[in-house]
């Protein structure tokens, strides 16, 4: 049975067990919710219906927790019937999700029918290496609707993928409904245009993109989340980054001039003013945005802040000299400090682009290592939990190949992330000693969106090198030869389910 990510242990014994409708059941309390979840989205749209009973040798799977076990862990015995031992619900959503494995790749798509339904006869024993399993998504580039994203959790859910970063807010659009700041929307989710073909071409398209998701999309977001065992971790990104922000509300802004939400790609020089009242501004918008995630981790961005304007502002230079700072990327240390203590008060994790390692970083940030694995070996070294994400090998806005054909990326070749290449990462650089080693939380998958700008891109974008991601960091990636085989079945579920993914072809 084909399974993506592979598990960690598998051995088969001849034979397979066979299930008609209904599929009986039997599961221990607290576990009979994920087994309605999986009747809802799998049985119901083969036509199957779910029984429950009461005794395990009446039932099909068997499903009994063992808290001993690992996070998101299950082990699983296929004889008379499948007789699952979970380590918590996720446990026991992954253990059905290998099951579904057996059912044939049609079935993954709406409103197919099956008669009989076939798992070989073994033991499996699986659970993730890391706890962090990411995909991050950049709606402000591009805005991606609440069932663009619902659809995208189903999709990271089925590849046992298990945290999505959403990027909110950037120069190019502002996508959080902020009660207390209604201009960041009102004025912020809205561009009137958009750079056609690479930015590098300076052509504009001059059609306006909008969109943010609204308080109630925010809690069907995340409710979504919970049933999928995906966490929502929000980005909020400042002090740079927010050309967008400055636009709604220019009295933060280093300049005089009215700006409007940017219409190129790249990074804008117009970032927050380094004053007392900026900082009480992002301190607010994170807080209401973090209240809308209660208990998520909570990324406070800081990427690329550029301090061309804090180095000619007068106003910054004397927060400088009051604040005894001799260099301005100290100022963005400021904003770091005071909204990582501000969400931790609020219960948040917190996490940061590795840029924030610049300056004074608050004990307990997590560092998100982007610009190269070093960062992430330096912020390990530092004693900082890491999440690996370099774009080197995990920035699904990197071409796919070198060839001619492909849709404009983010950049030419050598920036080229093939699936091979994606699936050779090994998430824990060389260098990293055993104690470095144990602040690796895990790593995550970037799609920032300049270039993609519809659902089918992303999926050409992110499939099928989310499947070998998946694979990379549950931590069972072998031989790419194995997994080239199987990913040969595994795009027909994928093709089932509509996902535009990236046809395979000989070079990957
Ligand atoms: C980034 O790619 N600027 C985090």
């Amino acid at each position: 049975m084909i399974s993506i990510p592979r598990p960690q242990f598998v051995a088969l014994v001849p034979g397979e067990l066979t299930w008609h409708s209904p599929l009986k059941v039997r599961a221990d309390e607290g576990l009979r919710e994920v087994v309605e979840m999986f009747s809802e989205m799998v049985l119901s749209n083969i036509g199957w219906d779910l029984q429950w009973v009461d005794e395990g040798d009446d039932a099909d799977i068997d499903l009994s927790l063992d808290a001993t076990r690992g996070p998101e862990s299950f082990a699983l015995r296929v004889a008379q019937r499948a007789e699952v031992s979970v380590s918590d619900a996720a446990g026991a959503w992954y253990a059905l999700q290998y099951l579904r494995n057996g059912c044939p790749p049609s079935t993954f798509g709406p409103h197919s029918s099956l008669a009989a339904w076939s798992v070989p006869c073994g033991n499996i024993v699986d659970s993730p290496r890391f706890a962090w399993r990411g995909v991050h998504l950049d709606v402000s580039r591009h805005f991606f609707s609440v069932s663009d994203v619902i659809r995208l959790m189903d999709l990271m859910s089925l590849h046992r993928l298990n945290h999505l970063h959403l990027h909110l807010n950037d120069d190019q659009g502002w996508r959080v409904e902020v009660p207390s700041w209604p201009r960041l929307t009102d004025i912020g989710s809205r561009r009137r245009s958009s750079p056609v073909g690479h930015e590098s071409e300076g052509r504009d398209d001059g059609v306006a993109h909008e969109g943010f998701y609204s308080l109630s999309d925010i809690a069907r977001l995340r409710v979504h989340a919970e049933r999928r065992f995906i966490t929502l971790v929000p980005e909020i990104d400042l002090p740079g980054h927010a050309q967008a922000a400055l636009a709604a509300y220019p009295q933060f802004s280093n300049v005089s001039e009215p700006l409007e939400v940017w219409t190129r790609w790249g990074i804008s020089e117009n970032v927050l003013a380094a004053s007392e009242e900026a900082l009480e501004f992002a301190e607010s918008v994170v807080c209401e945005v973090a209240d809308l995630f209660p208990g998520s981790p909570f990324h406070i961005g800081g990427d690329e802040c550029p301090t061309t304007q804090w180095e000619t502002s007068e106003a910054a230079r004397e927060e400088m000299k009051r604040r005894g700072m001799s260099d301005p990327r100290e100022l963005q240390g400021l904003f770091t400090e005071r909204l990582a203590r501000a969400l931790r008060e609020r219960g948040h994790d917190v996490l940061a682009w590795d840029e924030v390692l610049d300056a004074t970083v608050p004990e307990g940030t997590t560092i998100v290592a982007w610009r190269d694995e070093e960062k992430g070996v330096e912020a390990a070294q530092r004693g900082y939990d890491v999440v690996m994400a370099p774009m080197q090998w995990v920035y699904f806005d990197w071409l796919n190949s070198a060839s001619p054909e492909e849709p404009v990326a983010i950049a030419p070749p050598p920036a080229v992330s093939s699936l091979r290449h994606v699936y050779d990462y090994s998430v824990v650089p060389e260098d990293m000693t055993e104690e470095m080693v144990g602040h690796v939380r895990g790593s995550q998958a970037q799609l920032w969106t300049e270039y993609i700008a519809t659902r089918d891109h992303l999926d050409y974008m992110a499939f099928p090198r989310l499947c070998a991601f998946a694979e990379v960091v549950w931590g069972t990636a072998g031989s790419f030869e194995d997994f080239r085989r199987r990913l040969e079945i595994h795009v027909e579920r994928l093709r089932a389910l509509g996902v535009s993914f990236r046809p395979l072809d000989q070079e990957t």
